[in-house]
């Protein structure tokens, strides 16, 4: 293991690897014994906005020992029109780690056949966010006690949202069985779910209709509103389609629900008291998660 670029670069055995890490990162928290990488150097390249990954990579070097090093694009060279790979090759040679947001769908992996040290993804357009589905993955367990047999659904943006792709990947590896529900416009694309039923057997059914008898865990996104060109269009679909008190009412009373945060109008701030409600808790496992993948992307 050098770099972390896509979910489906990992083995289940890979993927069980960083949550048992994860777990063992929970406890080293608070404790001298978490500076594994000290006198290390962690860059930071957020090319797009990010208040969880961003911040909770900073937490998870810091809580490692590990110095972390923070490039800002708008006041960086990028602004008199240095590239990305002059600009990589150059944080290459600061640091021991690249962690790295791009809006272009392949440029982490670009970076990472540039960069001599381990290049994470912190998410490459709506393509792949791997370090996110291993928090899902790391939070479903903790609540549920396994992922296998589970009924989940994904609700809301699945052609955008790349929290999503990999999650479904993620949920087929380990056997859950999936519901995919979003309007017929925003359905995620044909050759991710196919390659999931292909390689893993899942089970995934896609729908508009929102139906939560059932359900085990419900994770919603929110709609990507920077990805579409009609923004009249993208306000529209995010009213229409919310998870409220009125829906959550009926719903199991074991429910999770998770979502991977920003969240906007999709879930209202009344259903935050629910105590289904987990995506704050799922934020706060960031840390130990990206304190395994920092760990074991720099010590190997
Ligand atoms: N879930 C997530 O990636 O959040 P940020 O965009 O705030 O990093």
């Amino acid at each position: 293991m050098r770099d972390l670029i896509s979910i489906r670069d990992l083995s289940k055995k890979d993927v069980e690897s960083f949550l048992s890490e994860a777990a063992k990162m929970e406890k080293l928290i608070g404790t001298p014994k978490s500076e594994l990488l000290k006198g290390k150097v962690v860059a930071n390249m957020f090319f797009e906005p990010s208040t969880r990954t961003n911040m909770s990579f900073q937490a998870a070097s810091k809580r490692l020992g590990a110095k972390i090093m923070t490039f800002y694009p708008n006041t960086s060279s990028v602004a008199k029109g240095e590239t990305l790979a002059d600009t990589v090759r150059m944080i290459d040679g600061y640091a021991d780690a690249l962690v790295i947001r791009h809006p272009l769908e392949g440029s982490v992996r670009f970076a990472a056949d540039l960069a001599d040290n381990p290049v994470i993804n912190a998410g490459d357009g709506g393509n792949q966010h791997p370090t996110q589905t291993l928090i899902d993955l790391y939070s479903i367990k903790k609540l549920k006690g396994k992922i296998s047999g589970l009924k989940v659904t994904l609700l809301g943006d699945l052609k955008h949202a790349r929290a999503m792709r990999s999650l479904l990947y993620g949920l087929g590896m380990f056997g859950a069985e999936v519901t995919l529900v979003s309007p017929t416009s925003l359905r995620m694309e044909e050759d991710i779910i196919r390659e999931t039923k292909e390689k893993f057997g899942t089970s995934v059914t896609q729908t508009s209709e929102i139906s939560l008898k059932g359900c085990d865990v419900l994770y919603v996104c929110r709609i990507q509103k920077e990805r579409f060109s009609d923004q009249y269009e993208a306000e529209k679909i995010q009213k229409e389609f919310r998870v409220d008190l009125d829906l959550v009412k009926f719903a199991p009373k074991d429910l999770a629900i998770l979502h991977p945060l920003p969240k906007v109008d999709e879930i209202p701030p009344e259903v935050d008291h629910d105590p289904r409600a987990k995506y704050f808790e799922q934020a706060k496992n960031g840390v130990p998660v990206r304190m395994a993948v920092l760990y074991k992307c720099i010590k190997g």
